[in-house]
């Protein structure tokens, strides 16, 4: 089972500190009605199963590095400093097979020789792409990371697919770390990080990668697409979140009630509320924007830190969980204290 990492005792002056974040969603609002007219569900069913009113989705020619770099260009100025030593990019739906989307990104923000790549971890992805950023800085590999999560999820989703398509959505997120003191507001504590890939089947796109590829045989039909075992990914979901955030606090020293800001990856409103129940985290405390953005894959957590940010939802000094679930299975959990931005 998954330990806690060591809380990131990195060397004095070395431990990851977010001093920037931006969101990012596309202009295009599809709303439960418009599914309704192409698929066999109801505004009723949608909202009572999944909390989502609306979602903004990519229009034709609009690509996850389109929404990665607004949402990077709005963590660096929002960190008041354009420049930083690399950028990873978590996302699930890159440009292209190859090569990585985070160099364009990189490029794009006039970041170009950096070191930029993508990480892949589906919707756990902003959780694994800040451990990498805050190792990149307690090694001394850089002084400050740009760390985006962007997806286009709703590129691989099933239009016809009523179990995901009135689920997923578009959006990204970003936060820029400098390698600063453990102590200091925005620095990360306890990270907690975990997998099991027994239960891959769960939640998978079976065709386009080299399995399917290496038959010489063209995919099957809906092969294409993203596949959700949706009840069964739903327990696993509750479970592992729930233990991931409890070895976080307890790697941190907190209780639950110490938590002042519980900002779950936004799956489904039923399941962030399940965890939140099991943690004693009463709805007070919970930050949601699923309502109106839906389930965003990677993006959800830094495009509800941002948008709650700006909205003064969270406040500096507030003390945060940030929990996640996803395709791998992967999983994780981290706290911080909100910083001044
Ligand atoms: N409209 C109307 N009815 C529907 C719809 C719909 N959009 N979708 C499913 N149904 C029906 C089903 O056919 C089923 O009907 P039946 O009882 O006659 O067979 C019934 O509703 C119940 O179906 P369930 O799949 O059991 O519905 P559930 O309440 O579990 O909700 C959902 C489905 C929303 C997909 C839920 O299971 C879920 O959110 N799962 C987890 C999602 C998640 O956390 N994913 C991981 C993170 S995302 C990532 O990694 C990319």
């Amino acid at each position: 089972m998954t330990a806690p990492l060591p809380a990131f005792g990195a060397p004095p002056g070395r431990a990851p500190v977010i001093v920037g974040v931006g969101g990012h969603v596309p202009p295009n609002v599809v709303t439960n009605d418009d599914l309704v007219a192409r698929l066999d569900t109801s505004d009723e069913w949608i909202r009572t199963r999944t909390g989502i009113a609306a979602r903004h989705v990519v229009t034709p020619g609009t690509a996850t590095s389109d929404l990665a770099v607004e949402a990077g260009r709005k963590a660096l100025k929002s960190a008041q400093d354009a420049q930083v030593d690399a950028v990873v990019l978590a996302t699930t739906t890159p440009d292209h097979p190859c090569p990585a989307t985070a160099p364009a990104v990189a490029g794009r923000l006039g970041l170009t020789g950096v070191p930029a790549f993508d990480v892949a971890a589906v919707c756990t992805g902003f959780l694994y792409a800040l451990a990498t950023g805050a190792g990149f800085l307690a090694s001394g590999l850089a002084e400050r990371v740009l760390v985006i999560a962007a997806d286009a999820f709703t590129t691989i989703v099933d239009p016809a697919d009523r179990g995901t398509a009135v689920i997923f959505a578009d959006g990204a997120g970003a936060v820029v770390l400098k390698a600063g003191d453990a102590d200091e507001p925005g620095a990360l504590n306890s990270v907690v990080l975990g997998s099991d890939g027994e239960l891959s089947d769960l939640i998978s796109v079976p065709a386009g990668g080299s399995r399917q590829r290496s038959t010489g045989l063209p995919p099957e039909p809906g092969d294409e697409y993203f596949h959700m075992a949706g009840r069964a990914t739903y327990r696993h979901a509750v479970e592992r979140m729930t233990a991931a955030a409890r070895q976080s606090l307890a790697g941190t020293g907190w209780a639950p009630e110490d938590v002042d800001r519980f900002a779950s990856h936004q799956a489904n409103a039923r399941i962030l509320e399940a965890v939140a129940e099991r943690l004693g985290i009463g709805p007070e405390r919970r930050l949601s924007n699923i309502e109106h953005v839906g389930n965003t894959g990677g993006a959800s957590i830094p495009l509800l830190l941002a948008q709650k940010s700006a909205d003064g939802e969270l406040k500096a000094g507030d003390r945060v969980l940030l929990t996640a679930f996803g395709g791998g299975l992967a999983w994780g959990a981290a706290t911080l204290t909100w910083p001044e931005l």
